[in-house]
């Protein structure tokens, strides 16, 4: 069963809506809600003082209705009395200013008090609701990090520092790995140890990048806990958190090892007539976290409410942009939110039933994305490996962008990634992500954008395939400290490459450089083929004559950001034996397990011929040969000779 439905915030609502609520979801083929995510304070108003009633209505309520219910822990926002009793739970920022309630998400990450009322909350709902046939899974906190990723308060520098000391074990342990020789910072206790605050000047980027790690792993205990909580009372039942596609501040490959299932929230920009493709990347992560389907649990159903300027979803683009999310492996469509709200921040954020109640454009859509996630049931499950992959990694990321102490603030990795995913996503072909450490047997072509922060065990994995490697500009230059390398980069990915990198020269914007093989941009290197083929040199400037492309064996780098890297991928591709699908610019073909989605997101007509005969799902049609796509349609193939 693919899923459809969202964000159901019933408390916002007199209870003489949620009759017509559950007709209406049942009318559209709504099979899962996601409840109760910020309703702490409804549940609970004063300490101890619970009001379940309402809770325990819509929950019968939808399992009435046949729809399951994706329960949060309503952690999310705690209540005004735990803030008021403990002003010391909201978070401070780097300035030493603390956040005032008013929001959500205010609590700090390490703070005891809200940990301990967190888990206890998430324990009672479990205690209350283990046997409640509605629950199916659980939505521990909602979207961490979204607005509180790191607090720097005394009670966040006490758990920093024992964070630290787990790592490192002594003081003499840190002063090394954070070579505090440099600038005089030299610590004789971890007690002397602050988190990165404002200071006078570019703080130590070993600290950022640990302060980075921390965190990701302080939110995390704060999810592990509530999910231990949960997992004492209702084992059977899956739990998941809602990721925010490819997000800088949480290492998405340790979270979701601590998940059943991964979900996430994508909002692509519908202004902007690219924002499919950023999406595409995002959702190819979300199915490789943990190479299985995932299910997209938040997204529009048309404007949201938080840019500057809040575009709605012309007609056909919620269709389309809910069909991508399946052929990108989620098991259903899900949204916020169910009912357009009358007040609070998100009251002009579109809704599955807007303001306008069922005569609305927006009503029709949502009938007819129920009727479409009916006809493509069969799609739900399936799963295969891509034959390419992207290596992504959230330490060598972090170090990449650590302001003030690098060569050039302009390599940022999600650019990196989409100058090589875009070429392969208008190919039409799959893609996975990968970290570095991970087995990669079964891949015929594997792209490491940038892997600034390279340790010993990564090199090892990369050099243990034997497939085409493309390693791009900056890799292998420090270790997990920050570090460089001995003999600087590419540091342990020497051999492999059979490369030496002498000097970084990076590019103003705007400046390009040329190469035999087209013009580079944003960043050039000094390097020497030391035991690798040249297979294509710069051309004209300083660097004239000197190798810009290197090969040795299967392995080829990259000293440069190339302009468009398409050319160059073509031949990789070809080596690789990797064929996509040839669909005109704009209309994007997926294939998942047996299926291929063609989809149009471009608004002009487009005529694609069929790689091979099938069965369009959504019309319930044979097609082969050339078939035309009308702008924003899509179809669907089961392809032949497969189930
Ligand atoms: C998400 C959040 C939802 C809602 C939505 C609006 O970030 O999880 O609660 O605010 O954005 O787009």
């Amino acid at each position: 069963m693919l899923r459809f439905g969202g964000d159901y915030n019933p408390e916002q609502w007199p209870e003489e809506v949620w009759a017509e609520d559950l007709r209406l979801m049942s009318e559209a083929g709504v099979n899962m809600a996601t409840v109760a995510v910020f309703a702490w304070s409804r549940l609970e108003p004063e300490q101890g003082a619970w009001d379940f009633a309402w809770l325990d209505r819509i929950l019968d309520l939808l399992h009435e209705h046949g729809i399951d219910a994706d329960l949060a822990t309503a952690t999310a926002t705690p209540p005004p009395w735990l803030v008021r009793a403990h002003p010391e739970m909201m978070p401070v920022t780097a300035d030493g200013v603390r956040l005032e309630f008013g929001s959500r998400q205010g609590y700090c990450p390490s703070s005891p008090v809200y940990r301990t009322h967190a888990v206890r909350l998430a324990r009672t709902l479990a205690t209350r609701y283990a046997s409640h046939p509605a629950l199916k899974m659980w939505h521990i906190g909602n979207e961490y990090a979204d607005h509180t990723l790191e607090c720097f308060c005394e009670v966040s520098a006490a758990h920093f520092r024992t964070w630290l000391e787990a790592r490192y074990g002594t003081i003499g342990g840190l002063n090394a790995a954070w070579g505090t020789s440099c600038w005089g910072q030299l610590y004789t206790g971890f007690d002397q140890v602050e988190p990165p605050r404002t200071a006078p000047g570019p703080v130590n980027p070993a600290q950022l990048l640990d302060w980075r790690r921390f965190c990701s792993d302080a939110l995390l205990e704060l999810f592990e806990a509530e999910k231990a909580a949960l997992r004492e009372v209702t084992p059977d039942i899956p739990v998941t958190t809602n990721f925010m596609s490819i997000l800088h501040g949480l290492d998405y490959w340790k979270w979701a090892a601590a998940e059943d299932l991964v979900t996430d929230d994508a909002y692509p920009d519908p202004a902007d007539p690219e924002s499919h493709v950023a999406i595409a990347l995002s959702y190819d992560l979300m199915r490789s976290l943990k190479r299985q389907p995932w299910l997209l649990l938040e997204s529009s159903p048309s404007a949201v409410s938080w840019r500057a300027v809040n575009a709605p979803k012309p007609p056909g683009m919620m269709r389309l942009h809910s069909l991508q999310a399946l052929a990108h492996g989620s098991d259903g469509v899900m949204f916020f939110q169910w009912r357009q709200a009358r007040f609070g921040p998100e009251k002009f954020h579109s809704a599955l039933l807007p303001h306008g109640g069922t005569a609305t454009r927006g009503w029709q859509e949502t009938l007819q994305l129920g009727r479409d996630l009916k006809a493509l049931a069969e799609v739900a499950g399936s799963y295969e490996q891509a034959q390419v992959a992207l290596v992504l990694d959230w330490d060598s990321w972090w170090g990449l962008e650590a302001p003030e102490s690098m060569p050039s603030d302009r390599l940022k990795l999600k650019e990196l990634l989409l100058d090589w995913y875009r070429p392969l996503h208008a190919r039409g072909i799959a893609v996975d992500l990968a970290p570095p450490g991970r087995d990669l047997t079964g891949y015929r072509l594997v792209i490491v954008p940038n892997l600034y922060l390279c340790t010993e065990e990564s090199a090892k994995a990369l050099s243990a395939f034997d497939g085409e490697l493309v390693v791009g500009p900056f890799s292998g230059v420090v270790d997990a400290a920050d570090q460089v390398h001995p003999g600087g980069a590419p540091g342990p990915l020497r051999d492999l490459l059979g490369v030496t990198v002498e000097e970084f020269w990076p590019l103003h914007d705007g400046v390009t450089q040329a190469t035999t093989a087209g013009a580079a941009r944003t960043w050039t290197e000094w390097i020497h083929a030391t035991d690798a083929e040249v297979v294509a040199r710069y051309r004209g400037g300083e660097l004239d004559g000197r190798p810009a492309i290197t090969r040795k064996g299967g392995v080829t780098y990259l000293s440069c950001r190339l302009d468009d890297p398409a050319p160059f991928l073509d031949t990789v591709l070809a080596r690789a034996d990797v064929h996509g699908v040839e669909v005109p610019r704009g209309v994007e073909a997926v294939r998942r397990a047996g299926h291929l989605f063609l989809l149009n997101h471009t608004t002009d007509p487009q005529r694609i011929t069929l790689p091979q005969a099938g069965t369009d799902l959504l019309t319930a049609t044979s097609r082969q040969g050339e078939i035309e796509l009308a702008p924003r349609d899509a179809v669907v193939l089961r392809l032949e000779g497969r189930k």
